[in-house]
C-alpha cells in the first residue's frame, strides 16, 4: 500500500491508511492545523447557557427592580439603580430612548416634563428626547422632581447605566425606541451581549433582536388583555420569557406560558398579596418598584414545584 502524503511504499502492511514514517510530522501537523481551522457550530456554542439564559432559568421567582428602585430614588437614574443593587435585586430594569444625535439615553417617557427640568431650563413643554442632542440632555436635572436630596441627578446614557447596573446585578433592557441593529451593536461593543435581557413591546423588535443574535435573552412584553393566541404568538417570536400586565395575565394563563417551554414574569407589582399569588400561582418573574418588599414576599411564600 502506498502512503497518502506521498508515494513512497508503506511497509506496516495492513495499516493502510496511516502515512508512512517520513510523512507522519506532517500528518500530524495537519490534524492540529485542521483541528484549530474547524468552523464551530452556532449550536454547539448555544448549547452552554449564557450567563443571562442561566439566570432567566433559574428556579424560584425572579425580582426585578422597575426602573431601578424607583419607590425610593427618581426612576432610572443612578441612584436609583444604587438602590437596587444594595435591595439584592435580581435584575434592574430600565427604559432607554435616543437622543438627536443618536446616543441611547435611559428615561422612560418620550417627552423631558415628567421627570427632568426641561421645562424650567429650556422655556417649553413636551421637548422630545429625541429632538435634543446628548450634550443638551446632559444639562438637565433628572433628580429634583423626585426631592431635593437628588437634586443634581443627571439622565444616565445607556453605557453608564449598563456600567452601574451589571457591577452587582443584571440589566432588564427596556427598549422605547431605536432600531434593534443598533442595540445589538452597542451590547457587542460592550461585551454584553450574553449578559444582559432585553425586552420590548414591540413584537417586530423582539423578533429582529433574535434574528442578529441566537445567544441574546429576550423577553415580550404586553398590556392587553392575554388570550391563548396573543400567548402563543408571543412564545413565536423566540423569545425566552413572556413578560405581561398583572392586571391582564390570569393566575392560571402562567401554566400555559410553562407549556410552551417559555417563562412568565408579571408588571408591575407593589402589593405584597398581589405578588404571592403570583408567586403561589407559579409565577418566574415580578417587576416591582418596591424589590426589598418583594424579596421578603418570596422568602415568605411557597411557590409550586415546577
Ligand atoms: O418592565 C415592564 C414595564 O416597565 C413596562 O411598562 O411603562 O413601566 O415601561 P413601563
Ligand atoms: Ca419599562
Amino acid at each position: 500500500m502506498s502512503c497518502g502524503g506521498c508515494i513512497r511504499r508503506e511497509f506496516e502492511i495492513g495499516r493502510p491508511s496511516l502515512p508512512c514514517r517520513p510523512c507522519i510530522p506532517w500528518f500530524l501537523f495537519l490534524c492540529v492545523l485542521g483541528v484549530t481551522q474547524l468552523p464551530i457550530s452556532p449550536d454547539i456554542l448555544a448549547a452552554e447557557p449564557t450567563p443571562a439564559r442561566k439566570l432567566v432559568n433559574s428556579p424560584g421567582v425572579l425580582i426585578i427592580a422597575h426602573r431601578g428602585n424607583s419607590s425610593i430614588a427618581p426612576e432610572n437614574t443612578l441612584p436609583a439603580f444604587a438602590k437596587a443593587l444594595a435591595a439584592k435585586a435580581d435584575l434592574v430594569e430600565l427604559d432607554y430612548h435616543h437622543s438627536a444625535d443618536g446616543v441611547p439615553i435611559v428615561l422612560h417617557d418620550d417627552n423631558l416634563d415628567r421627570t427632568t427640568n426641561a421645562q424650567e431650563l429650556l422655556g417649553k413643554t413636551k421637548v422630545l428626547v429625541v429632538d435634543l442632542p446628548a450634550a443638551e440632555l446632559a444639562r438637565l436635572d433628572a433628580g429634583l422632581w423626585f426631592n431635593d436630596d437628588f437634586k443634581g441627578t443627571k439622565l444616565p446614557t445607556l453605557v453608564e447605566a449598563l456600567t452601574a447596573i451589571q457591577a452587582g446585578s443584571t440589566t432588564l433592557i427596556e427598549r422605547k425606541a431605536g432600531d434593534a441593529a443598533t442595540l445589538v451593536k452597542l451590547l457587542e461593543q460592550e461585551k454584553l451581549t450574553e449578559q444582559v435581557v432585553v425586552q420590548a413591546f414591540d413584537w417586530e423588535f423582539v423578533k429582529e433582536c433574535r434574528k442578529l443574535s441566537p445567544t441574546m435573552t429576550l423577553c415580550t412584553l404586553s398590556g392587553k388583555a392575554a388570550n391563548h393566541e396573543q400567548i402563543e404568538a408571543a412564545a413565536a417570536t423566540g423569545a425566552d420569557v413572556i413578560v405581561w400586565n398583572h392586571e391582564k395575565l390570569r393566575r392560571d394563563q402562567v401554566e400555559l406560558v410553562h407549556k410552551l417551554g417559555k417563562k412568565a414574569w408579571v408588571y408591575t407589582i407593589d402589593d405584597p398579596q398581589h405578588a404571592a399569588d403570583f408567586i403561589a400561582a407559579g409565577i418566574d418573574g415580578v417587576i416591582t418598584n418596591k424589590p426589598a418588599t418583594m424579596i421578603r414576599v418570596r422568602s415568605a411564600t411557597k411557590r409550586p414545584a415546577q
